[in-house]
């Protein structure tokens, strides 16, 4: 297999280390390629996502990214952001379907900003659309006619674009617990209404499937009221961004949620929810486990490797049980001790 790991800026070089280490003591066969992106890249080649790391990503099985984002480039256009190379990779690739699992780790309940017994409950993957909505829409800057200056970004989304991440979310429900819920603001909004009408059409493929509908402001209520309720939902571009970051502090730490982007292949591109969390890189005191579990992700979907992905799961959840905790988590664990901690975890999988 052949990976390309981007590790961008702030903590992604310091977390990628300790994946790729996860990934060497596995021993699984891959060629990994590394390349610049982001806030890096603009600073080394005046572009956040060069042709040679485009091409590089174009040509790999699967993509380990760490995170963009400088404050150092906050000023720049928006096309020469950092984060427009995440935003290029999702759409050069056609990566459209973004998997944000959250789970509740025994042992964790007490680091959530919910109650414990709330909290328990949480085991839910947010589905969320990727090449669509605001994000990719018309953008831009005019004038009105009182001479203010007004920006605006067009949410919008065409059938097939819901028909498509309908049928993921709908396959990834048969998998898990049979429930989907649709959230969109189609009290409000056209693109919703569309939305709504198109996902109750692509139900009818899925008859095993308990389809369920919620307004967003709703849904953000309900993951903090009782986060249990939720088994898969499917959701927009913008929502889908919102409501993963609020799902991360549901089970302790925006540190531990990883996520998979996938197209209509094998390929796909694999990061932490999280940003580059400029405050705190260069420190070593970043959570590396956003970005291993990030690996398993990787290693189920481009790998087609269920025992690998499994192993490096279950290692993380033996750390943490075993009270391996960053700062984040109320710990003083470096990066580097949690990588450590991961490994060890690991060789316990392998004896028992
Ligand atoms: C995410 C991030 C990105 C997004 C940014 C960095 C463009 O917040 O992956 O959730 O908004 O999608
Ligand atoms: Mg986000």
């Amino acid at each position: 297999m052949k990976i390309l790991a981007l590790a961008g800026d702030g903590i992604g070089p310091e977390i990628m280390v300790q994946a790729l280490r996860v990934l060497d003591a596995l021993g699984v066969a891959a060629e990994v390629e590394q390349a610049l992106v982001g806030g890096a890249a603009y600073a080394a080649t005046g572009h956040p996502l060069p042709q040679d790391t485009l091409a590089k990503a174009k040509a790999a099985d699967a993509i380990l990214f760490g995170a963009v984002g400088d404050p150092r480039y906050d000023n720049v256009e928006r096309h020469l952001r950092p984060e427009q190379a995440i935003l290029g990779l999702r759409a050069e690739l056609g990566l459209f379907a973004n998997l944000r699992p959250a789970k509740m780790f025994p042992g964790l309940e007490d680091a959530s900003a919910l109650r414990p017994e709330v909290a328990r409950a949480i085991d839910l993957l947010i589905v969320r659309e990727l090449n669509g909505d605001v994000y990719f829409g018309e953008k831009g800057m005019r004038t009105t006619a009182a001479g203010e200056r007004q920006g605006y970004d067009v949410m919008a989304y065409s059938e097939s674009e819901v028909q498509r991440i309908a049928h993921v979310a709908f396959r990834a429900a048969q998998g898990r617990g049979g429930r989907l819920c649709s959230v969109d603001k189609a009290n409000v909004l056209e693109t919703s209404q569309l939305w709504r009408n198109v996902v109750n059409d692509v139900a009818a493929d899925y008859p095993d499937v308990t389809l369920s509908h919620m307004y967003v402001d709703n849904a953000a209520m309900q993951l903090v009221r009782n986060p249990g309720q939720f088994d898969v939902v499917v959701t927009g571009n913008l929502f889908g961004d919102i409501l993963s970051d609020q799902a991360s502090m549901c089970v302790g730490s925006i540190g531990l949620l990883a996520s998979a982007a996938l197209g209509s292949g094998t390929q796909g591109l694999y990061e932490p929810i999280h940003g580059s969390a400029p405050d705190i890189a260069g420190q070593g005191i970043a959570n590396p486990l956003a970005m291993i579990l990030s690996l398993a992700m990787l290693l189920r979907h481009s790998g087609r490797d269920e025992a690998n992905a499994a192993r490096i799961e279950a290692a993380v959840a033996r750390a943490l049980a075993d009270g391996a905790r960053g700062a984040d988590l109320g710990g003083s664990m470096t990066t580097v001790e949690l990588g450590d901690a991961v490994l060890r975890a690991l060789e316990q999988e392998a004896v028992a």
